[in-house]
């Protein structure tokens, strides 16, 4: 479902890669959990995948469709919810959810049920006829979510989606990505709330200093030792805590 090929990034200014040399294989069907300390690249990753930042090298394809070659066919096949919660401030939610689901082309029937569903889901449908710059942070965010969940796209990705939600707009979120998977569609998630990988993820991905340090499911991971994720974690990026 999504492919990336050596992908390598370094921000202008800076001395070294933030992304280097990254090869990831997500399946079809599976949540994936993109693992690692904070300034490891996982944002810079996700970025490039989603066509916002272009990769200095590498290849990315999403659903067979290549990023570079092909940008509006790989990103029909994906939602995206980013980490910073920087929105169309002068439309109110409903405004944005038709938005989202202009540019995806889901027929109205479908919309008006969805948009709604998704919006008292996350308690926000009160505020839907208020404009966006009224909402708190934690409103956006859900907004956000709402938005790229409402078009149900085969690829769902998602930058830190839990970090600053409630538990029970999480614990729902968490649940719409299982019925998404189980559905036959994918989600690539970030996080760094090992515990939330643990419990969700068929496989993880352990990023540090802009490299894949490891890669499998949790046992796969574990090599049959005993280990919590928590300490292969540690163990992994070790460095970054000395
Ligand atoms: N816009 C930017 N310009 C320069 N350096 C950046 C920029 N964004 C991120 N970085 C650097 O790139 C590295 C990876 O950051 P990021 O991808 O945001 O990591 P993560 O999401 O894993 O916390 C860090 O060293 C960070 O400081
Ligand atoms: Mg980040």
């Amino acid at each position: 479902m999504l492919r990336l090929e050596g992908i390598t990034k370094t921000y202008a200014k800076s001395a070294v890669p933030a992304v280097k040399s990254l090869d990831l294989h997500v399946r079809r069907g599976e949540i994936f959990g993109f693992i690692g300390p904070n300034g490891a690249g996982k944002t810079t990753t996700i970025k490039m995948l989603c066509g916002i930042l272009r990769p200095d090298e590498g290849r990315i394809e999403i659903g067979g469709a290549d990023m570079a070659k092909d940008p509006i066919a790989a990103k029909r096949n994906f939602c995206y919810v980013p980490d910073v919660h920087d929105t169309y401030d002068r439309l109110t939610g409903q405004e944005y959810m038709d938005f989202v689901a202009d540019v995806y082309g889901v027929p109205t029937k479908e919309r008006r049920e969805r948009a709604a569903k998704y919006l008292e889901m996350f308690e926000i449908a009160d505020a839907a006829g208020e404009r966006i710059n009224t909402y708190s942070h934690g409103m956006k965010q859900k907004l956000l979510i709402a938005a790229a969940l409402l078009p149900a796209p085969p690829l769902w990705v998602l930058d830190e989606p839990m970090t600053g939600l409630d538990p029970k707009s999480s614990a729902l979120l968490k649940d719409e990505m299982r019925a998404h998977t189980a559905a036959g569609n994918t989600v690539f998630f970030s996080t760094h709330v090992l515990e939330v990988a643990e419990k969700l993820c068929d496989r993880i991905g352990i990023i540090r200093n802009g490299s894949l340090v490891a890669v499998g499911t949790l046992e796969e991971l574990r090599g049959g030792k005993d280990e919590s994720l928590e300490s292969l974690f540690l163990e992994l990026t070790e460095d970054d805590y000395a």
